[in-house]
């Protein structure tokens, strides 16, 4: 037998699995509740190919980043290196800049719903391909606004979902101007604790000391509670922008919390960053992540641009929905169609058609079962009434509508069973 690969997941008809994040009963309620709310604040949809060229990745999130080093990566026949996207910001602004995008007046404010690949550890909501649901607001203007906006349109997300106990964690980690002189600092303090440090934050103070920052192992954290933090240390304009972002969340009588060592896992990231963590997820919390990449543009060769936005993990989401949340969304048929005899097989088919034209969906047996058996298979399937033809029927025009649930019969003429069907 051959298995599927590690970290990846079959998503199925809920009747097949018990494992809410691998049913697509779940999937199509988060993405399709998030075009709703998408296109009520009038964001468009984009798709960009799963695969990319390295470099695209390599300039955009950095070199020294756990998400560049988990890429899967290969070289094509014509020695071309190729990786498969381990998250689409880059993807959007490199489809930007190849379209011209940023030549419109406006913003553009697109997003997305695709698989996304990383070589992680696999665990609990941790995957190596994921569903990743963004959003992107590109143009000239870094108006906090544009962030307000975007957390108001995900609060109300989560709201449509019924997704309760989440907690949204807000920083601003400074810009080219200030961020350096913090990392000095920040350099400096570390060094002092380096010994008291775990490896992997020995590491990250050589390559991206930032990162010390989001350690999460036990014994590090009094040290790191010790480091300066950026936002004592931001500059007049960031310190402005930050002001008058929560602020605006203020207003909007959003909840969020100053986390003021949140600094998130890429590169291009400037003054705004935020994440929204869930109650029911384990260690892998983190459910939304976000933030401004003013400049990425530039970056990727592009005009110079701002940018702002988020993207959640599908699994994640799915995983902080409440309990009841798919039950009402199973597909099942509205009918099944069982029959007695040849004479009323070839009715039945012709009889689902009629029905399905008239927008009821109907599952006719196609394995010839005798009748016990069909109903059982209509039981499985969960259909709402099961239709029994025979001969005597096909005769008298007059069908068996079978409620699947009380096991009540009633005798139907066919637009008697339209109608029915159709409530
Ligand atoms: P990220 O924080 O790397 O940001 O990923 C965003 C979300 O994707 C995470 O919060 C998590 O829910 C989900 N995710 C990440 N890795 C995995 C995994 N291995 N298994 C399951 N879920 C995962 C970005 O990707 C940025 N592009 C977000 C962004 C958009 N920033 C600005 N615009």
């Amino acid at each position: 037998m051959i298995n599927r690969v590690r970290g990846t997941q079959d998503i199925l008809p809920a009747r097949f699995t018990d494992k809410t994040d691998a049913q697509i009963e779940c999937w199509n309620l988060v993405e399709q509740t998030a075009r709703d709310a998408f296109r009520l604040c009038g964001f468009e949809e984009i798709r960009t190919p799963i695969i990319e060229r390295t470099e695209l990745f390599e300039r955009g999130i950095g070199t020294e980043t756990d998400v560049n080093k988990e890429m899967y990566t290969f070289e094509d026949r014509d020695g071309e290196r190729v990786s498969l996207r381990p998250e689409q910001t880059a993807s959007v602004v490199r489809a930007c800049i190849e379209h011209g995008m940023f030549n419109q007046p406006g913003l553009a404010k697109l997003f997305y719903i695709g698989p996304q690949f990383r070589r992680e550890r696999p665990q609990k909501g941790r995957y190596r391909q994921f569903g990743q649901i963004g959003v992107e607001v590109l143009g000239q203007s870094d108006d906090p606004a544009i962030e307000a906006e975007v957390i108001e349109m995900l609060d109300w997300y989560l709201k449509q979902l019924r997704i309760t106990g989440t907690e949204l964690l807000v920083n601003s980690i400074g810009d080219e101007n200030c961020r350096p002189a913090y990392i000095e600092r920040l350099k400096e303090a570390i060094r002092q604790r380096l010994p008291q440090l775990c490896g992997s934050c020995n590491q990250r103070y050589e390559t991206n000391p930032l990162r010390v920052l989001d350690c999460k192992i036990e014994s590090c954290q009094p040290y790191l509670n010790e480091l300066p933090v950026i936002t004592d240390s931001l500059c007049e304009p960031c310190r402005a922008h930050f002001q008058s972002f929560t602020a605006m969340l203020d207003q909007r009588g959003i909840a969020y919390t100053l986390a003021p060592r949140l600094v998130r896992g890429l590169d291009y990231y400037t003054r705004t960053a935020f994440e929204i963590i869930g109650s029911q997820l384990g260690a892998q919390n983190t459910i939304v992540g976000g933030g401004r990449y003013d400049g990425l543009s530039q970056m990727l060769g592009g005009p110079p641009a701002k940018g702002f936005g988020f993207a959640f993990g599908i699994e994640r989401m799915i995983m902080s929905l409440p309990d009841d949340a798919a039950r009402s969304l199973k597909q099942v048929p509205d009918v099944f169609v069982a029959y007695i005899g040849e004479r009323a097989r070839k009715h039945s088919f012709e009889l689902a058609r009629r029905l399905r034209e008239a927008g009821i969906s109907a599952v006719v047996d196609l394995e010839g079962r005798k009748l016990k058996k069909s109903l059982a298979v209509a039981n499985s399937l969960a259909a709402r009434y099961a239709l029994i033809i025979g001969d005597s029927e096909i005769d008298s025009s007059s069908y068996v509508l079978r409620d699947m649930t009380t096991g009540e019969q009633r005798n139907l003429s066919e637009s008697d069973l339209i109608a029915t069907l159709r409530n």
